[in-house]
């Protein structure tokens, strides 16, 4: 049987794209049941409505500050479509720790900087500032605390001299769109658990693979 996902969105939703894409696959051990988004003018919706999937829209700008209040009708929406495991993609929206307790080694984030580094606001421009040489994106379980939780997949890149925050981000999201759909598999599959803080994968292996940054000719 395969899992029941929601993805919440915010904005384009290109990783939303790249999990539905992968969900096409029949031996995918998951389907994206519904697309929920927080903004109406979220381009991600027609995105998912183009794909046959369902969409709904809470907008929670007239919630203000009463997160729990919207979390009541996402959750309601939640449970209309039997949701089983969510994915944020890009989800701008802060939970309160009930909602996120709620869903304890259900729901995953994606974050482009390889976490624990850069959380919050402008990871890209916070690791040029920082003048790292690698950095990458970070797929975790989600805690109350934001862009933090037990990381189930990380993938690098490399930052070059001349990047601007664009350009990174733009790599970045090349990498993101592979390791979403892999940690999916994994949580989905039931190949990943959790031991406290720390999440392991079944069956993971040494890929030997180094990426050295920079390289000079
Ligand atoms: C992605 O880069 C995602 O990693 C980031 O927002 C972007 C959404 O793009 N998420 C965060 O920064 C979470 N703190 P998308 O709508 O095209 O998937």
């Amino acid at each position: 049987m395969k899992r029941r996902v929601a993805i919440l969105i915010s904005g384009r939703g290109s990783n939303m794209a790249a999990l539905i894409e992968a969900a096409d696959a029949s031996d995918f051990p998951a389907e994206i049941v519904v697309v929920i988004s927080n903004r109406a003018d979220a381009g991600g919706l027609e995105r998912a409505r183009a794909s046959g999937i369902p969409t709904v829209t809470i907008e929670s700008k007239p919630f203000g500050k009463d997160r729990a209040a919207f979390e009541t009708v996402l959750q309601a929406a939640l449970d209309q479509h039997r949701v089983e495991l969510i994915c944020l993609g890009g989800f701008m929206r802060l939970f309160t720790a009930a909602f996120v307790q709620r869903w304890h080694g259900r729901m995953l984030n994606i974050h482009p900087s390889l976490l624990p580094s850069f959380p919050g606001l402008d990871p890209q421009g916070q690791a040029l500032r920082a003048g790292v040489k690698i950095s990458g994106a970070t797929v975790h379980f989600v805690i109350p605390e934001t862009d933090a939780g037990p990381i189930v997949m990380q993938g690098a890149v490399a930052v070059a001299d001349g990047d601007t925050p664009e350009t990174l981000a733009e790599r970045i999201l090349g990498i993101e769109h592979r390791i979403y759909p892999e940690a999916l598999r994994l949580l989905a599959g039931g190949r990943v658990h959790l031991e406290g803080d720390i999440c392991k994968t079944d069956g993971s292996i040494r890929t030997g693979g180094v990426l050295v940054s920079p390289t000079a000719t």
